[in-house]
């Protein structure tokens, strides 16, 4: 089984390399890289691409690492313990019934192989990528309220995102094949334009593909945009027909370019641009 990207998704070669590198290991991948890098979304296509079911789990900051191999639903079972009938009463009494599977479970109890995407992992307290150690590098748990042991079938293809908000554990790291995708180059950032728009007019595109790289380079930006940002922002130029003058002054010079709001999104970014622009009228 190999990734070689995708129809729909622009995979620079180093990102196959760890890809590949990770099923060969049969280690997590773990992949890093701004907002907006296609690092859920890969997940998505290697699924795809080799067959899999992909089982996602997106985590919040308040999620715990139970949570994804099973809960125990103790608010039906006394719900259920208060109704009269005997049915109920059988169902009360054996507590696997309100054992709730979650997505691990999920995955190691398939049929098939599948993928399994922990998405977001850094939004998550520092104590949830360590308790999910064990059960990532065994591939089995244990429910004590059964006492059932819960092993994997088939070894799953597991994706862990992060944006890097937070540091991860070492001995977690150590168990996970690491790759971080760059920002793409304009030539990457070309192909990943052409898979979403491949009609969009050259000249409108190379006028919008300069402003992006301009607002990206001002320095101090708080959120540089990312690549969802400059294809949101392509799809309002189209809609919008906006004019291909409107992309570039005469002189040259930066510009507040038109619908900005899909490019910078904070007013603090927003001013440093009108700074900017502003400096430049009074300076020649
Ligand atoms: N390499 C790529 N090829 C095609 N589309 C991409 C690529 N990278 C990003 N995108 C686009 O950017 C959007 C955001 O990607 P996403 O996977 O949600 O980013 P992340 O999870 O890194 O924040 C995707 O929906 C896709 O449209
Ligand atoms: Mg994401």
């Amino acid at each position: 089984m190999r990734f070689q990207g995708s129809e729909r998704y622009v995979a620079t070669p180093d990102l196959m390399l760890a890809v590949n590198a990770a099923l060969t290991l049969k280690r997590p991948l773990l992949v890093k890289g701004e907002p907006g890098t296609g690092k859920t979304m890969l997940a998505e296509e290697v699924a795809q691409a080799l067959g899999m079911p992909l089982l996602q789990w997106h985590v919040k900051s308040t999620t715990k690492a139970q949570q994804g191999l099973y809960e125990y639903d103790a608010v039906s079972r006394l719900r259920d313990s208060q109704l009269p009938d005997a049915d109920s009463a059988a169902k009360v009494r054996d507590i696997r019934n309100y054992i709730v599977q979650g997505v691990l479970w999920q995955a190691f109890t398939a049929d098939q192989p599948v993928a399994l995407l922990i998405d977001e992992i850094d939004k998550a307290d520092i104590e949830f990528p360590n308790d999910l150690l064990r059960e990532l590098d065994r591939m089995e748990f244990y429910v004590y309220e059964t006492r059932e042991l819960v092993r994997a079938k088939h070894r799953p293809l597991v994706f862990i995102t992060s944006n890097n908000e937070k540091e991860l554990p070492d001995a977690f790291l150590r168990r996970c094949f690491f790759h971080y995708i760059k920002f793409p180059d304009a030539e990457t950032m070309q192909a990943i334009v052409d898979v979403h728009f491949p009609g969009l007019k050259r000249e409108l595109l190379a006028r919008a593909m300069k402003t992006f790289f301009d607002v990206r380079g001002l320095p101090g930006l708080k959120k540089k945009p990312s690549t969802s940002e400059l294809l949101d922002w392509l799809k309002l130029l189209v809609a919008e027909d906006i004019p291909l003058e409107a992309l570039q002054s005469s002189d040259d010079k930066v510009a507040i370019p038109p619908l900005v709001g899909a490019l910078l999104k904070n007013e603090q970014d927003l001013t440093l641009f009108e700074k900017l622009v502003f400096m430049q009228k009074h300076n020649r």
